[in-house]
């Protein structure tokens, strides 16, 4: 089976493809490569934008998964015209053209910041999605837009992830379990913005995971998914980041909390995507800390740009502007 991955070159990407490629798929990845090329050399790369991907260029492909566009709040807040284009036209053009070219299945990463801020209660996907900032409205409409193109023919599938942590070969550390790991690291002190905030937090390899049962589930499987390993409070994150630092590598960072104001608050229910994809989440914050410490040597240049989403991105829109 071939398989198009738009983005993969990316955080999930990285993790994703040695994945498919085990279990025997033909994998090739569109990316613009924005953070570097941390894929298998065998993995043929189209390095261009999903705008100018051809429907030709699609043929004989059976699956496409989009993991790519402003994966953060801080890119979407930076330029929230791009954020746009990058979260709601990319994904709606390329779900076009590969429904075109005769793809069966499209899966979009979708994401719970749709959700946006809501209270004391646990979200399905059939709850209110409504969110006041650039990321959370563009991801929506994304997912939106591809999803009415759903049919008989053609299977969509939005998984809604939580926070995702834990290591890739790109890896990212501006992520809240990531980012709390670094600072008890290099600063001794974890972070915590808010004790009370709620995030669902999904573990890499429970990501991967929940992208193999979507590429696998029957045919005429469509729809949106909530996935996560667990739902935690912030204050509950730093806790178990704490206790694995403490277990994993004997350092005891301190604790600095703070009560500021947050836009996104939300816990969800994973019950559809376990009754329909047989998605079974298997790793806690403390796994993600171990995933961390046993592959700390390969991202151990703790301040290359690369980790750090909106540094990368503010330099490649100097670039550009300079040219
Ligand atoms: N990482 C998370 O915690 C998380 C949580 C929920 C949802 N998501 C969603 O999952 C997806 C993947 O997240 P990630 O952390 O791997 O992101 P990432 O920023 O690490 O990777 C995105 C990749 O997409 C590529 N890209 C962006 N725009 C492109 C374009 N127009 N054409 C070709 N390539 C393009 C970039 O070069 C990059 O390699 C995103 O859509 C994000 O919104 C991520």
């Amino acid at each position: 089976m071939k398989i198009l991955i738009a983005g993969g070159a990316g955080y999930v990407g990285s993790a994703l493809v040695p994945k498919l490629l085990d279990r025997g798929y033909e994998v090739t990845v569109l990316d613009l490569l924005w953070f570097g090329k941390q894929l298998p050399a065998s993995v043929p790369v189209l390095e261009q934008d999903i705008l100018s991907i051809r429907e030709e260029e699609l043929r004989g492909v059976d699956q496409v998964i989009f993991v790519a566009g402003l994966s953060n709040d801080p890119m979407a807040d930076y330029s929230p015209a791009k954020n746009f284009v990058s979260n709601a036209a990319c994904p709606a053009y390329l779900a076009y053209v590969a429904k075109r070219a005769g793809v069966r299945r499209f899966i979009y990463a979708s994401s719970c910041s749709v959700y946006g801020y809501t209270e004391n209660e646990l979200y399905d996907e059939d709850a209110p999605a409504v969110s006041a900032y650039p990321y959370g409205i563009s991801k929506l409409q994304g997912e939106s837009a591809v999803l009415q193109m759903r049919g008989p023919e053609f299977s969509v599938i939005a998984l809604r992830k939580g926070t995702v942590g834990g290591y890739s070969p790109r890896m990212r550390l501006d992520l809240v379990v990531n980012t709390m790991f670094k600072t008890a690291i290099v600063d001794g002190v974890i972070r915590v913005n808010n004790p009370s905030i709620w995030r669902p937090i999904l573990a890499m390899q429970d990501a991967v995971a929940a992208y193999t049962r979507a590429v696998e589930c029957s045919d005429g499987i469509s729809g949106i998914f909530n996935v996560a390993s667990g739902n935690y409070t912030l204050g509950e994150i730093a806790d178990f980041v704490r206790d694995g630092v403490r277990e994993f590598l004997g350092i005891d960072p301190k604790l600095q909390i703070n009560h500021l104001s947050d836009i996104r608050n939300y816990k969800v229910s994973i019950e559809r995507a376990q009754r329909t994809l047989s998605f079974k989440p298997r790793s806690t914050v403390v796994d993600i800390v171990k995933d961390l410490v046993d592959h700390r040597a390969a991202f151990a240049d703790f301040d290359n740009p690369a980790y750090y989403n909106i540094t990368t991105f503010k330099g490649l829109d100097d670039a550009m502007v300079a040219v």
